[in-house]
């Protein structure tokens, strides 16, 4: 939800911002902008409405030599994606230039009150005010930049990451953060921040994650300093990043996304790697063990998350109720937040987010612990901010995603949710030993399961050719493969814009039914299960009106593939275990689909991968 990056060094400035831009495109790409200030003190600003790709050509024949810079790349909030509204937005006088990650919650308070001051703006954003804002401060109380970020920063209500270069001084650039991530970068004799630390990861392994309401003030030649909004000086922690670039590149892929998908039996050994012991008989996740008696004494567990983390959260309802007989509640973060939620010490809370940076998530994490619930955190990005915001949480060690529509996140997500009930129904003895070992025997082969759906991979671009152009899609399931069915008609509409609806199979025929006729598609996910008769009579009721029906079975389905038009087979596993590889045929048949349409599968229109606005 907006990337920003800035620089500044011995390096080339513009080739690094630009390469740190590509790396934050899949937070926004509505619009790309730079801001460069050379060694003669003059400040360049170029900004295209688009891709980054679309600002290295307006750059092309542009003069891009500086000492210090900072970029930026849109996921529009406040006006639409046009030049005018893309970052860096500049002060009136042309003394300043700031990017921004967030939102600014008074922007219109603020904006009245120096329009009366005579200023004028260019841009419908929210963020142009806090440039104009700040210049306001620097000119009025005749200070330097840091301390006109700090009383700007003092008057804002909203969440804010940006950056800010001066005309004149291209050995400095001032940062601050408030609810948006903010991370720089220490390497030798040069100074990177960015979002992430994707942009950085070649040049740097030592880091710096800036607090809630700090200021950075990062100048050449000069130790990085921090200080607070009250102006008190801030310890600063480095941590070593543990990224590689590799993780990075596509790897000979077309797309993120299809790498993402193929990766998945390797990401999920991670993800199990030390989880399991004593032969599948022992659940080994630290920060349940270290948090035993929460979870043992738990009366209620709560979920929040939103998006395709959701459906991951409601899998680990079905997970947890279960096999853990505790009643589990799921909520998007985004209702649970403003809901007036009735919690207390007996409540445990877990939070699932892939980035650890969705705005919703954080907020509904911050109120639970607010309200004395101990609050859990599942997260794939080490060092963001739920992991730093929770009592206690784990990893789902899955590498960077970068692909918009999450795949291998989703099953990582779904793996250390099942290992967590197993983990829990251990602690409160509520499940047979035995069954338990079978189980987790079983989950130390499913990397080699997933290769197997992965061959799948033909099979289903074959198929999608056949559905490319379908205008709707219902899919359906039962329980474990009902949350299933959602993550597969999410991926459907995000990468190729079609309609899909997810449905539980049963609850069909009181509406989606009307829709069924030869032009609308159905997926069904109906592997053996305890409700595999069941959905059997779902799908003859689609066959009877007409609808095409492609199924995800169980190897060695007869009764279903004699009705379906297309069936894809799963290897045969316990029930809980199905949905890591029932969602992966999902996944490529979204994919292929979308690139049959020609459509952008790792940067879809309108989507953002970090959602760290409301
Ligand atoms: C965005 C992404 C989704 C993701 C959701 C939640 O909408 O496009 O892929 O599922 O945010 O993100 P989180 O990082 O909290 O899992």
């Amino acid at each position: 939800m907006c990337g920003i990056v800035g620089y500044i060094g011995k390096g080339n400035v513009y080739d690094i911002l630009i390469k740190g831009l590509h790396r934050l495109e899949y937070r926004g790409y509505d619009s790309a902008g730079i801001a460069l200030v050379d060694k003669d003190g003059k400040l360049k600003v170029y900004k295209t409405k688009g891709k980054v790709s679309n600002l290295e050509d307006y750059c092309q024949d542009k003069n891009t030599e500086a000492g210090a810079g900072i970029a930026h790349t849109r996921w529009a909030t406040h006006g639409e994606p046009s030049d005018k509204n893309a970052h860096p937005h500049y002060s009136e006088d042309g003394n300043l230039a700031l990017v921004h990650n967030g939102t600014i919650e008074n922007y219109k308070i603020l904006k009245d009150a120096l329009e009366q001051h005579g200023c004028k703006f260019q841009s419908e954003t929210d963020t142009e005010v806090l440039v104009q804002l700040i210049e306001y401060i620097k000119v009025k109380n005749n200070c330097s930049l840091a301390d006109a970020v700090r009383e700007a920063m003092n008057q804002v209500v909203g969440a804010y990451a940006i950056a800010v270069v001066e005309k004149d001084k291209p050995d400095t650039i001032i940062a601050a953060r408030k609810s948006s991530p903010l991370v720089i970068g220490i390497g030798d004799d040069e100074t990177f921040l960015a979002s992430d630390a994707t942009p950085f990861v070649e040049y740097t392994k030592d880091v710096v994650y800036l607090k809630d309401e700090e200021i950075a003030i990062i100048k050449q030649g000069e130790p990085l300093k921090v200080l607070t909004l009250d102006n008190r000086e801030s310890k600063i922690d480095v941590t070593t990043l543990e990224l590689s670039i590799s993780q990075l590149e596509k790897g000979g892929y077309p797309h993120f996304m299809l790498k993402e998908i193929f990766e998945q039996p390797d990401t999920l050994r991670d993800c199990i790697r030390g989880r399991i012991i004593d032969g599948g008989g022992k659940i080994n996740i630290s920060g349940l063990n270290d948090n035993k008696e929460k979870f043992c004494e738990a009366k209620r567990i709560v979920i929040v998350a939103c998006g395709t983390s959701w459906h991951a959260a409601l899998l680990g309802k079905y997970l947890i109720q279960d096999m853990c007989r505790i009643p589990v509640e799921v909520e998007y973060a985004s209702e649970f937040r403003y809901s007036n939620p009735v919690l207390d010490d007996k409540d445990v809370v877990i939070a699932i987010s892939q980035s650890g940076e969705t705005a919703d998530t954080l907020a509904a994490a911050k109120i639970a612990r607010e309200m004395g619930a101990f609050v859990f955190g599942i997260s794939n990005s080490v060092g963001s901010s739920i992991p730093r915001e929770t009592d206690s949480g784990t990893y789902i060690h899955v590498g960077p995603e970068i692909g918009v529509a999450s795949t291998k996140a989703f099953t990582g997500q779904v793996m250390v949710l099942t290992l967590l009930a197993l983990g829990i129904a251990q602690m409160r003895n509520t499940m047979d030993e035995a069954k338990i070992k079978e189980i987790g025997r079983e989950v130390l082969h499913i990397p080699e399961y997933v290769q197997e759906v992965l061959k799948l991979n033909d099979t289903i671009e074959r198929l999608s050719l056949i559905y490319t152009y379908a205008r709707n899609f219902l899919y359906l399931g039962r329980g474990y493969s009902y949350p299933v069915a959602l993550e597969g008609a999410l991926k459907l509409k995000e990468i190729s814009y079609i309609h899909a609806e997810g449905y539980p199979a049963a609850e069909m025929k009181h509406g989606p039914i009307a829709l069924i006729d030869a032009e609308m598609p159905s997926v069904i996910i109906a592997p053996q299960d305890h409700l595999y008769e069941k959905i059997v009579s779902n799908v003859q009721q689609v066959k009877a009106r007409g609808g095409n029906i492609i199924a995800i079975v169980t190897k060695g389905d007869t009764v279903i593939r004699n009705i379906a038009d297309h069936v894809l087979e799963v290897p045969e596993l316990p029930e809980c275990l199905t949905p890591i590889i029932t969602s992966i045929p999902l996944q490529l048949l979204s994919y292929y689909i979308a690139i049959n349409k020609g459509k952008d599968v790792d940067m879809p229109r309108n989507l953002a991968k970090s959602v760290t606005v409301e």
